[in-house]
């Protein structure tokens, strides 16, 4: 399918860049359209008191939760949410941050997104998605992310510019890993080996390329890609670094570390 490269302009304004195929550009408009909190809906507002009298427990009028202000009935969950389930503490609330930090005690339970990558809030979108899938959708929530009268936040605005990002970074990384696919690896006690091959990184090519360190600046990584042997225009880019002791157009190398 033909590639191409595209400005999608979110209902935020935000404007989302993708490197991408047609058929993935439509998905996204839909998904973005259906996540985005500018459409319009005529569901119930509640503050956080009338919320947490939805936590399950005995007495309680039912079982809810929040992600990101949008509050769902998750009844059928009473396996996970309700009392003695594992995933109880999101019960009542609206605790959007430990879904991507995996803090559930009471200091890591809060809507805050302040400080969270633009990946993490991409992998908290995922969870909003699944409850928009999996559960009905019951109300807003009156507080960080809503205004009393129903209208998203500037707090909300903020997620949204992140999540632009976050998708940003993720159509980037998964271009990058194409056009440079992974070396196969193996380690022992003596040491390491990465090498190429036609199908290293799951990318099935006609080349399999020579293997190179390759730096990422935004999480200070580095990772092991095979590029194109012999292309000097690559070989040079600051990004990209030979192996110590490895000859420049060996398809193998012997590592130490990565
Ligand atoms: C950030 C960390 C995590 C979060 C936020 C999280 C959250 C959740 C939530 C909300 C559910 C219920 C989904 C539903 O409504 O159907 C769930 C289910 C489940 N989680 Fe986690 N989880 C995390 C990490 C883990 C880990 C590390 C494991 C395994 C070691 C795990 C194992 C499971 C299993 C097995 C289920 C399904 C249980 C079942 O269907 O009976 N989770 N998780």
């Amino acid at each position: 399918m033909a590639r191409c490269l595209i400005a999608v302009a979110a209902a935020s304004a935000a404007v989302l860049l993708a490197v991408c195929d047609l058929d993935a550009v439509i998905a996204h408009l839909l998904a973005l359209s259906a996540i985005f909190s500018s459409s319009p809906d005529a569901l119930p507002l509640l503050n956080q008191q009338d919320l947490s009298r939805y936590d399950g427990e005995v007495g309680s009028q039912g079982l809810y939760l929040s992600v990101l202000g949008q509050v769902f009935d998750v009844s059928k969950g009473r396996r996970h949410y309700g009392p003695g389930g594992a995933y109880h503490f999101f019960a009542g609330r609206d605790a959007s941050r430990a879904f991507v930090t995996g803090d559930f005690t009471e200091g890591g339970l809060m809507d805050d997104l302040s400080g969270l990558s633009p990946s993490q809030v991409v992998a908290l979108y995922d969870w909003l998605s699944f409850y928009q899938r999996d559960y009905r959708p019951v109300g807003r929530l009156i507080g960080r992310y809503y205004s009393d009268t129903g209208k998203p936040t500037e707090a909300l605005r903020q997620v949204e510019a992140a999540l632009a990002r976050g998708l940003e970074l993720k159509a980037e990384a998964e271009a990058d890993s194409k056009r440079f696919p992974s070396c196969n690896s193996e380690w022992s006690a003596a040491g390491g080996r990465v090498w190429c091959s036609e199908k290293s990184g799951g990318v099935q090519r006609p080349w399999a390329g020579v293997p190179r360190k390759m730096f990422n600046a935004g999480s200070r990584s580095i990772r092991c890609v095979c590029v194109p042997g012999g292309n000097p225009e690559l070989s040079a880019s600051a990004a990209l670094q030979e192996y110590e002791g490895c000859p420049p157009l060996a398809e193998s190398c012997t590592v130490h570390s990565f």
